[in-house]
């Protein structure tokens, strides 16, 4: 079906932003002032968080005792919220999380703000523990952020599994007025609390078409199996009507650079690996295969919309290579974008004003009074 770009807000522009800037036709993503590629591998997670933060809270703190506060943060979200991780354990991580979170305070202080950045990436591996019977590990303050939550997850400290980890982290921080930002800034735009912001924002994440897409990319890799089964299986999807999964993007009309710089991260982690972590390697030329033959179907077939991969693709593949579930995907790229998130319901509470559009009315009329 054909749309309006009204439908979609498409070209609308809701807010005035110093947080990201995404440049559909070049394919290039500025964050807090840099290059997503002077950023992703070259500065950690909390120095990212802390030049989103800069200026929008009480105190602006230099990176060192950022990483620091965010530390403490994760043992102090830990604490509160280990027994209530277990009660909700048995429910899809991205629900669970949501309840989670919406334990903690709502203020509008930076230690509010903390305690919402370190939630999901303490409570993310707690619950995929819990989930495979296995009990949840507590966080380590001295640690740095991505290191800490690989080690949550599987107990280990390799180097190259927390490199890979904080490249995705600091590559999803933040993307100019995606859906679940626009629906945190909406909610900051009433002045209800950081709190809340981020139930928005992990509320509108989990869909399909935007944070939920990198599990299905994993059924799809699964489903196709081999190299040269990739054309016949996506041909046949298409005819169904399905769409492809980490293919195609609102704003992108090239190459979404976040592909880039997480199949980077991938193709080190695979060459990093050997026999005993399974078969990175082969996944990586799966993945690639399917690339390339979802990239020629897709332009034979639609000739007129400019899709290519884009940030779910290769996230699914480092996120899987990292030891995630695809049940948790989505919470991952959560402990990322809450950063963006969060400074963007800041912002919003500080320089806009309540967000309320207006909608065209098209049911019937009321029948006139006799
Ligand atoms: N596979 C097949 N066809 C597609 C795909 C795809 N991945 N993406 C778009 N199309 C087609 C649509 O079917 C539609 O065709 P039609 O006009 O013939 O019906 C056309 O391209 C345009 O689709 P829209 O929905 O109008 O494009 P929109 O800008 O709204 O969609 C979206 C963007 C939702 C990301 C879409 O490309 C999609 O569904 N992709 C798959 C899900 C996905 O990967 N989501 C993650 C996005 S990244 C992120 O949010 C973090």
């Amino acid at each position: 079906m054909a749309h309006d770009g009204m439908s979609g807000l498409d070209d609308v522009i809701a807010a005035e932003t110093r947080l990201s800037a995404v440049d559909g036709q070049r394919g290039e993503l500025i964050i807090a002032g840099a290059r997503l590629e002077d950023l992703a591998g070259k500065a950690p997670f909390e120095a990212v968080a802390a030049r989103l933060f800069k200026g929008l809270f009480d105190t602006d703190l230099p990176p060192d005792a950022f990483a620091r506060r965010l530390g403490a943060a994760r043992v102090d979200a830990y604490r509160a919220l280990a027994t209530a991780a277990r009660g909700v354990a048995a429910m899809p991580p991205m629900d669970a999380l949501r309840a989670l979170v919406a334990r903690l305070a709502d203020g509008d202080d930076l230690d509010t703000a903390l305690s919402l950045l370190a939630a999901p990436a303490v409570m993310t591996p707690a619950l995929v523990r819990l989930r495979r019977d296995l009990p949840p590990i507590a966080p380590r303050a001295d640690l740095g952020h991505a290191a800490d939550m690989a080690r949550m997850l599987t107990g280990s400290d390799r180097a190259d599994a927390a490199a890979a980890l904080d490249v995705y982290l600091v590559t999803v921080s933040d993307h100019g007025l995606n859906a679940s930002t626009f629906a945190a800034r909406v909610v900051a735009s009433t002045w209800a609390g950081l709190g809340s912001s981020a139930i928005a924002g992990l509320s509108a994440l989990k869909g399909p078409l935007h944070g939920g897409a990198p599990g299905p990319v994993i059924e799809m890799l699964d489903g196709i199996g081999a190299p040269e089964r990739a054309a016949a299986w996506i041909e046949a999807a298409l005819d169904h009507g399905d769409r492809l999964m980490g293919f195609g993007h609102r704003i992108y009309k090239v190459r979404d650079p976040r592909a880039d710089a997480l199949k980077a991260a991938v193709q080190r982690l695979a060459a990093a690996r050997s026999a005993p972590d399974g078969d990175a390697a082969g996944r990586l030329a799966l993945a690639e295969a399917v690339e390339r033959a979802a990239l020629d179907i897709l332009r034979r077939r639609k000739p007129d919309r400019p899709l290519d991969v884009n940030v779910e693709f290769y996230t699914a593949l480092l996120l899987e290579a990292l030891g995630f579930p695809p049940e948790a995907f989505t919470a991952v790229f959560a402990a990322g974008r809450m950063a963006g998130w969060l400074a963007h319901a800041r912002e919003q509470r500080l320089t806009g004003r309540l967000i309320r559009p207006q909608s065209r009315y098209v049911g019937p009329r009321a029948a006139a009074a006799a």
